[in-house]
């Protein structure tokens, strides 16, 4: 489930070109589960209509505080109480300026001055505009009252000009809205998640992989960098965008990515090794291309060594996570890898059953702790998988008594 679903999202939309992009951002939420409901400038109506925002929405549209139609469906008031968030997206710089002085002369900015709930402001407008001391002080100002703002991106802008004023991606103010609402509850947390395959040379074209697609490493990190950690992912050859926040390191072979671990394992304060790392690969992977030969081909494979044992004995207050890739014998398998590892927690999956492991959106996973705490869990998306790690790892950090903690985060500092 979402973190949007079932929550209400005020979208306003003031007048500016990027209006347009609300009806992409509507469509956004709505499949996030939202309920939506938008009100809109005057300005907002010359560039997209209401009726095309109330169609995506299936709710009725606002557009002025003063019509009695409107005020009985959804008066102002009620607007800003509903709301669990609201996302000024496009925020021109007017509606910028009004709400930082807390102006209220239409729907849009009363409804901000009446509400309680969080506000995020994405900012378009033209380039100088946006680079004015004024706006700048502005969002100074609004971002000080705890208001995010979702920062404009970069390129050709509507009025001809190259710069930074283009509105955010409705996907990036989407995960804002995410984060927006999700408890915090990893901030301070750096969180290094390893992800997807590893690809072993066999010659200059070929190599022996597996078929990990980087989903649940991808998840983890997606719903750790909502959750207020940062975040930083070591990937193998993948074909997943990076998530929104995420700094990503590629990589192609198993000593690569075991070596970038092993660099970022000092910024880290946990590690989450998702990947499906290589075991073996070719001894004397060949320059060229092996040319076909009737006789066949063998190949000499070696060992790969695992970098964890190594990696948890210079641990401090990191925790480490595994990952276990069953195909039998489930939780006797992952204890032994959580003991011989010197795991902090092991998520054990059967790869062999329908909706676990391997390239499928959903997981079936055992969470097994050091403490020998053994949870069983359903079918699951791995998003939700995600948020269950996740959930461990808040849970060990909160369980630490204060002093433990301030003691083990100087240590952690000692070890950086
Ligand atoms: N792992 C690692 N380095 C390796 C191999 C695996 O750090 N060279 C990590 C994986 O990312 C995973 C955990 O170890 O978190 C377990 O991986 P898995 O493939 O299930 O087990 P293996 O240790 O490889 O053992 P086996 O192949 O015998 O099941």
């Amino acid at each position: 489930m979402s973190v949007l679903s079932g929550k209400t999202i005020v979208l306003g939309v003031s007048g500016g070109i990027a209006a347009y992009k609300s009806a992409e951002l509507v469509r956004l939420l709505v499949n996030s589960g939202a309920i939506v409901r938008v009100m809109m400038t005057r300005n907002a109506t010359e560039f997209i209509t209401p009726l095309t925002l109330q169609t995506l929405s299936s709710n009725p549209v606002a557009t002025d505080t003063f019509s009695l139609t409107q005020e009985s469906e959804i008066g102002h008031i009620r607007l800003a109480d509903a709301a669990d968030a609201i996302v000024i997206a496009p925020a021109t710089a007017d509606v910028i300026a009004k709400a930082a002085v807390g102006i209220a002369d239409d729907i849009v900015t009363t409804v901000l001055l009446a509400t309680r709930a969080k506000v995020a402001f994405a900012p378009a407008m033209n380039v100088h505009m946006y680079e004015h001391p004024t706006v700048a002080e502005n969002l100074a100002r609004l971002r000080s009252r705890g208001a995010v703002i979702v920062d404009p991106g970069e390129g050709a802008l509507a009025c001809g000009y190259e710069g930074k004023g283009r509105l955010a991606d409705p996907a990036i103010i989407v995960a804002e809205i995410e984060k927006m609402l999700s408890a915090q509850d990893l901030a301070g947390e750096n969180i290094l998640v390893t992800a997807g395959p590893t690809q072993e040379p066999i010659d200059a074209v070929r190599f022996v992989s597996n078929r990990s697609s980087g989903k649940m490493g991808f998840a983890i990190a997606r719903a750790a960098w909502r959750r207020g950690a940062a975040v930083r992912i070591v990937a193998g050859p993948s074909a997943l965008a990076t998530p929104y926040g995420v700094e990503r390191i590629d990589t192609v072979t198993a000593a690569a990515m075991l070596s970038q671990t092993s660099s970022n394992f000092s910024w880290s304060t946990a590690l989450v090794m998702a990947a499906a790392v290589a075991d073996f690969r070719p001894a004397n992977p060949a320059r060229g291309k092996i040319k076909k030969d009737a006789r066949g081909l063998r190949l000499e494979m070696e060992s790969i060594a695992d970098e964890m044992p190594r990696l948890a004995a210079k641990k401090g207050a990191r925790l480490l996570i595994g990952f276990a890739a069953e195909t039998g014998d489930l939780e006797a398998n992952a204890r032994a890898k959580l003991t011989a590892k010197g795991l902090d927690l092991i998520v054990a999956n059967d790869v062999t059953r329908e909706g676990a492991g391997f390239e499928v959106d959903t997981n079936i996973v055992t969470l097994i702790g050091s403490d020998g705490r053994s949870q069983s869990h359903p079918q699951m998306s791995k998003d939700a998988v995600a948020d269950l790690i996740l959930d461990r790892i808040a849970a060990i950090r909160a369980a630490k008594p204060k002093s433990t903690r301030a003691a083990k985060s100087s240590r952690l500092r000692a070890v950086r």
